[in-house]
């Protein structure tokens, strides 16, 4: 039985009832197209709660069978749910942002329609999960029932939410007419969702959290050089997406980016939209070489094969435009990350985000190996801006991110311990070797590492694992 893994859910409901989203007023929902220039959505929500008690009954037999749970059964489970537990916070989160948007503004009529994918993947989920469980030929039959009950209690959830709380207005019937009308007509202009106009909207980069996510992913333990995160200045609609880049052949190149719409479908395994591929050929002229890329505004940013070159990929256009590095920058692993006495092939270029957009990081011979940052200036074509030279040997790093305008470098301590020892501030231009911010590992090697500004998280790809860390400010 691997009904042990419902726990954290049960956990999650309970926490999920005690927050206001769904405990007070009436539900009612409106919304109106009041001229073509206006929409307007006011929405209190209902009292209905989680259907809790079902749920704690559940927990108690689900203590009951713990024992036959093998590892792998209790992962996946653990994974599905965690998918939830993700998608379940942030629909409450949106659902709270709708009640606040009677403002006359656009915005809500977006929120409805985020809220509406949320459900469905809240759906998807659900239904893996009922696969996954009745895959289990050993799953009691009464626990089965359970888990069914509990399905279709998400389903009373989701019905309340599209049914319920959009039923109440009179204009109901014309709710999501009115809503495509409204886009249709009047498309905001779209906005770069979070990205603050402070350089610094956070403070001082002051600690990292543990691991917030940790999943093996689509292709668990298959490819061992890779990248993940999520694109700071998002296409409209494509706020939650996740992108994945793995390097599928020798470790070092790849030709496609692989999208997730949510990060549980990311955790899940389930890629949506698919892959966007730069060329069939892999590796060929402008394909990607080395495991630190990155996704800003649509375009994945990367060192290009067999290149001293910064390439962009627009994932719209497929269209790649590429910049050389300085002469005499190191390429084609002359120039990496290192551990001990082992260094990272291809990881001569290191892209990155942070608040102002993306950086490359990398070494030249006039460096004598030494750390250069440069801004990635991005105009019609990607162009190298102002340069920072570092006094830090690059074979001494693992790896680098940016976070608000300052250089991060990590290195090894052993298999469960990363540091970030050192950091430059591109502003004052000072360099500290003694940061002393420790990553708790989830496996011995980090082969990418970003920040992403849109969450204040720290995306790693470890040895075919996925993590992520919050970054916390003073
Ligand atoms: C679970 O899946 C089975 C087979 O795929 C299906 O017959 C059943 O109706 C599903 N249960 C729920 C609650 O959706
Ligand atoms: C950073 O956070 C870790 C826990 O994630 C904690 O053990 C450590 O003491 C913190 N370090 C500082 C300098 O606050
Ligand atoms: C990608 O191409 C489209 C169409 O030309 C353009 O609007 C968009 O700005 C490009 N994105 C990037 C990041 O260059």
């Amino acid at each position: 039985m691997r009904l042990s893994a419902v726990l954290p859910l049960c956990a999650l409901l309970t926490l999920t009832q005690q927050r206001p989203c769904f405990t007070s007023g009436s539900p009612h929902l409106g919304f109106q197209a009041e001229s073509p220039e206006r929409c307007t959505c006011d929405v209190v929500s209902s009292e209905k709660a989680f259907p809790h008690q079902k749920l704690a009954a559940l927990q108690k037999d689900a203590s009951g069978c713990n024992s036959n749970v093998t590892p792998g059964q209790a992962f996946e489970m653990e994974s599905l749910l965690l998918g939830l537990e993700r998608r379940l916070p942030q629909l409450e989160k949106d659902v709270g942002m709708l009640e606040k948007e009677n403002d006359g503004e656009l915005f809500g009529a977006l929120s409805l329609h985020v809220i509406e994918n949320e459900l469905f993947e809240i759906e998807q989920l659900m239904d893996k999960l009922n696969a996954t469980s009745l895959a289990d030929q050993e799953l009691a039959e009464q626990a089965t029932q359970q888990l069914q009950d509990l399905r279709s209690d998400m389903q009373d959830l989701e019905t309340f939410d599209t049914m319920q709380v959009v039923k109440r207005q009179q204009a109901n019937q014309r709710l999501k007419r009115d809503l495509d009308q409204c886009r249709s007509e009047i498309l905001p202009p779209p906005k770069p969702t979070q990205l603050p106009k402070a350089p610094c909207p956070h403070g001082q980069f002051r600690n990292i959290s543990g691991p917030m996510v940790y999943t093996a992913g689509e292709y668990p333990g298959s490819y061992k050089f890779g990248a993940w995160g999520r694109d700071p200045k998002p296409e409209p609609g494509k706020e939650n997406w996740h992108w994945m880049v793995i390097l599928t052949a020798s470790n070092v190149f790849s030709h496609y980016v692989r999208q997730y719409s949510s990060l549980s479908s990311l955790i899940v395994g389930v890629s949506t939209p698919g892959n966007v591929q730069i060329h069939p050929t892999n590796p060929t002229t402008n394909t990607i070489q080395g495991p630190n890329v990155v996704m800003y505004g649509g375009a994945l940013y990367y060192n290009c094969y067999n290149k001293d070159a910064v390439c962009r990929f627009n994932l719209t256009t497929k269209v790649v435009t590429s910049q050389p590095l300085p002469k005499g920058t190191r390429y084609n692993s002359k120039g990496n990350f290192c551990r001990l006495d082992e260094c990272y092939p291809y990881t001569d270029m290191d892209l990155a985000t942070d608040e102002s957009g993306v950086w490359v990081i990398y070494t030249t011979n006039q460096d004598f190996g030494n750390l250069v940052l440069s801004k990635v200036e991005l105009g019609q074509q990607p162009t190298i801006g102002q340069t920072w030279h570092t006094s830090v040997y690059k074979q001494s790093a693992t790896n680098t991110f940016v976070v608000c305008g300052v250089l991060y470098a990590t290195r090894y301590v052993d298999e469960k311990t990363e540091e970030i020892f050192y950091s430059f501030d591109t502003v004052t231009g000072k360099e500290n070797f003694n940061v002393g911010i420790f990553i708790n590992k989830m496996s011995p090697n980090i082969q990418s590492l970003n920040y992403s500004p849109v969450d204040q998280m720290l995306h790693a790809y470890s040895d075919s694992k996925m993590v992520s860390y919050k970054v916390l400010f003073q």
